[in-house]
């Protein structure tokens, strides 16, 4: 995690949508149309932001004010708030206006650096909505105007849906949705979230194996209030990633530790904008990184536990919160947050062959990065080859 292999003084060379050559002197019968000069610039690759639930309606600004006057996440939840209220919006939103507010939000992504998102469905909670989110992310997959790649994520399992018995929704989840949404590869991933008053152990067992017959990989929300034992169960379903961790226990940490020792692998996803937003512990990054569980670092972008489509305060707090290196932390939202994604092979490192997705930022030291916090320095954000100037999308916001 702390090796990001720096090159200084080289030529990048794209062709189309992929990177051709990367070296000091360009051969002499590659030709290309276009050049910039990035000679006072730090070049890196996109960013991944490997775990967001970008595509919702309504607002919780009411719901804010209520946690900053003191009440906790689960007092609101409790109040009529929380996930269940942006059901009821999702719900009365047509495809169409969700479409537009998923959009909207991508802009604010792309300027910030990030080029490839994942997005999660859990705010429908029957099977019309859910369907309807994830046919929002797979449109807007082809037809968002900056290229971003966005890779859906099933996310039925975010809470229980007031109007149906429980049991009636686990049936639904396992015998209706991912049937679904898996035969018409409307999802690559299949997610729970694993937490007292949510789903237990023994659901989200299940909901995972379903998952995984129907061949979508399995991911967690686990250990963010309570420690219940997701990680286990996620191990045991060869998940790619648990997500959240902010009450993870050693015990866990030992079990990723073993589990990544051997020829798999499992990514420890931190969100500790979540920490910030709900005034909640931060993740145990230095202990997992002492273990050698690899680490990705996304916004969780929702309007309850983090409202920021900006993966560079993330970082921020990666650094002085959670006390990771510059290195560590620029891996964690580009090669390490493919590997959360499967990606690896296409995108997350500037290596020929790779998808040209980079970022030209107006820094003399890719440390700065970290250390200069809360503006954005990137000048250029280059998706699939195509070189797009962050100032001019700002103006056409
Ligand atoms: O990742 N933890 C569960 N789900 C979201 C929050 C969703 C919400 O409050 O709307 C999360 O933090
Ligand atoms: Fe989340």
């Amino acid at each position: 995690m702390s090796d990001i292999g720096i090159l200084k003084n080289v030529n990048v060379i794209i062709d189309k949508k992929n990177i051709q050559f990367i070296g000091k002197k360009i051969p002499r019968n590659l030709k290309f149309k276009k050049e910039i000069d990035c000679s006072s610039n730090v070049v890196i690759p996109g960013f991944i932001d490997s775990h967001t639930h970008f595509a919702f309606a309504g607002s919780r600004e009411k719901e804010y004010e209520m946690k900053i006057s003191g009440l906790t996440y689960q007092e609101i939840a409790k109040s009529g708030g929380g996930i269940i209220s942006t059901v009821s919006a999702v719900r009365k939103s047509t495809f169409q206006s969700l479409y537009n507010l998923a959009e909207k939000r991508l802009k604010y992504f792309f300027i910030n650096g990030t080029t490839t998102i994942e997005g999660k469905s859990g705010y429908g909670l029957d099977f019309d909505n859910e369907i309807k989110i994830l046919k929002v992310y797979n449109k807007l997959n082809g037809d968002n105007k900056f290229g971003i790649d966005i890779i859906p994520t099933f996310l039925g399992a975010h809470s229980y849906p007031k109007d149906i018995s429980k049991k009636k929704y686990l049936e639904k989840i396992i015998f209706e949705m991912i049937p679904y949404v898996a035969t018409h590869k409307l999802a690559k991933f299949n997610d729970v979230f694993c937490e007292k008053g949510y789903f237990d152990c023994d659901e989200t067992d299940l909901i995972l194996s379903v998952g995984v017959k129907f061949g979508l990989i399995g991911k967690l929300h686990t250990d963010q209030f309570h420690s219940i034992g997701g990680v286990g169960i996620a191990l045991k379903n060869k998940a790619i990633s648990v997500d959240h961790l902010e009450v993870l226990k050693s015990k866990d940490i030992t079990k990723l530790s073993e589990y990544n020792s051997k020829k798999k692998y499992c990514i420890a996803t931190l969100l500790p904008g979540v920490s910030y937003f709900l005034n909640i512990p931060y993740q145990p990054a230095r202990e997992l990184i002492n273990k050698n569980v690899p680490i990705a670092l996304a916004t969780d972008y929702n309007p309850g536990s983090c409202n920021t489509e900006n993966l560079q305060i993330i970082m921020s707090l990666a650094s002085l919160k959670l006390k990771m290196s510059a290195e560590e932390i620029i891996n964690a939202v580009t090669f390490n947050a493919a590997c959360a994604l499967n990606l690896q092979d296409k995108i997350g490192s500037i290596e020929t062959g790779k998808q040209a997705d980079l970022l030209v930022m107006d820094l003399p030291d890719y440390r700065e990065l970290i250390y200069n916090f809360g503006v954005n320095r990137i000048v250029n954000v280059i998706k699939k080859g195509n070189i797009f100037d962050v100032n001019k999308i700002i103006k056409s916001l």
